[in-house]
């Protein structure tokens, strides 16, 4: 994946923490203490701070793929000294992964992953190496962004992209979320809880601005060509048809509408603003960002 930068992350996703909070009381009404808890894409870092505060554990395994994300991590780690930090990308088969990780097979009480595993696009293969690390009757939670069908507002993408582009867009809801559900199943956990859930969050404009990367990146694993996705497909279309998709307006400022009137005044289309239009009208203080993740908390058995 491109890295995306600590900082920006960090800023643009602060508003969520009522998430992961809520995902560490879910895990403390199971069991208040974990012997070994992996953090699978610690990210910043704070999420890994919380779960560290928060559960009874010796240690906790910090996994994340991107150097920055570590050095970011490690620099904001304060005297916690029950965290290690290792860099590893956990997309690969079992026997590419390094040692200390494949030293942690059957030992692992806890497997925590906040909006990370939406990154794989090999479910089952994820499934596998989880259900390896985790020990007998070990827990496995996880919050999975799923995506939004950017071919669900046809009229949008009807004007942006030809037929052949539209099919590469993304896949259904629905097959994300049984896909998801049926590695779990075929790697034999006992499902706890698996449950599609929304979210809304007010973000701010530099919040936006900040989050838009780390959502485009979201949608890179459906091409299988990288190369193809960051010339042919992450360009301005692209950005405007997920931007469209995903922010919605709070009160629709004056300069707004006025501005969505002029784009369609020869169409009659639904309203729209491009990405370079947000950008370019600095009345726009806040939107709305409004997705879908599934909740899972399954045992290993
Ligand atoms: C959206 S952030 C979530 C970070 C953190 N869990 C949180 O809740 O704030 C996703 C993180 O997953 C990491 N990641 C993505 N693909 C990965 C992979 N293949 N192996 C390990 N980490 C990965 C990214 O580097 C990024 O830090």
């Amino acid at each position: 994946m491109n890295h995306i930068i600590p900082e920006d992350y960090a800023n643009s996703t602060y508003n969520t923490d009522a998430i992961h909070l809520e995902s560490i009381q879910l895990i403390i009404n199971e069991k208040s203490s974990y012997d070994l808890i992996v953090d699978l894409g610690f990210g910043d870092g704070r999420v890994t701070r919380k779960l560290s505060e928060n559960l009874l554990h010796k240690h906790v395994v910090a996994i994340d793929v991107v150097p920055e994300m570590l050095a970011h991590a490690v620099a904001n780690s304060s005297d916690d000294t029950s965290i290690e930090y290792v860099l590893q990308d956990m997309s690969v088969p079992w026997l590419e992964l390094s040692p200390r990780i494949r030293q942690l097979e059957s030992k692992v009480d806890l497997l925590f992953s906040n909006v990370v595993l939406n990154y794989m696009s090999n479910k089952r293969q994820i499934m596998e190496i989880i259900g390896r690390l985790l020990s007998s009757d070990g827990l496995f939670f996880a919050n999975i962004v799923i995506f939004k069908d950017l071919t669900e507002n046809k009229q949008l993408l009807d004007s942006m992209f030809d037929e052949r582009q539209q099919q590469l867009l993304c896949q259904s809801i629905d097959r994300q979320f049984n896909d998801w559900k049926q590695s779990i199943i075929d790697n034999k956990f006992h499902i706890k809880q698996f449950k599609l859930m929304s979210d809304n969050e007010i973000m701010t404009r530099k919040q936006i601005i900040d989050f838009m990367p780390v959502l485009v990146e979201c949608y890179a694993i459906y091409y299988k060509d990288r190369h193809h996705f960051d010339t042919e497909v992450k360009g301005d279309r692209f950005r405007d048809l997920l931007f469209n998709t995903y922010f919605s307006c709070l009160t629709v400022g004056e300069s707004v509408t006025e501005t969505n009137n002029n784009n369609n005044n020869n169409n009659n289309q639904s309203v729209m603003m491009s990405w370079k239009q947000f950008l370019a009208d600095n009345t726009i203080h806040e939107m709305q960002l409004s997705w879908h993740f599934v909740r899972v908390m399954a045992y290993n058995q």
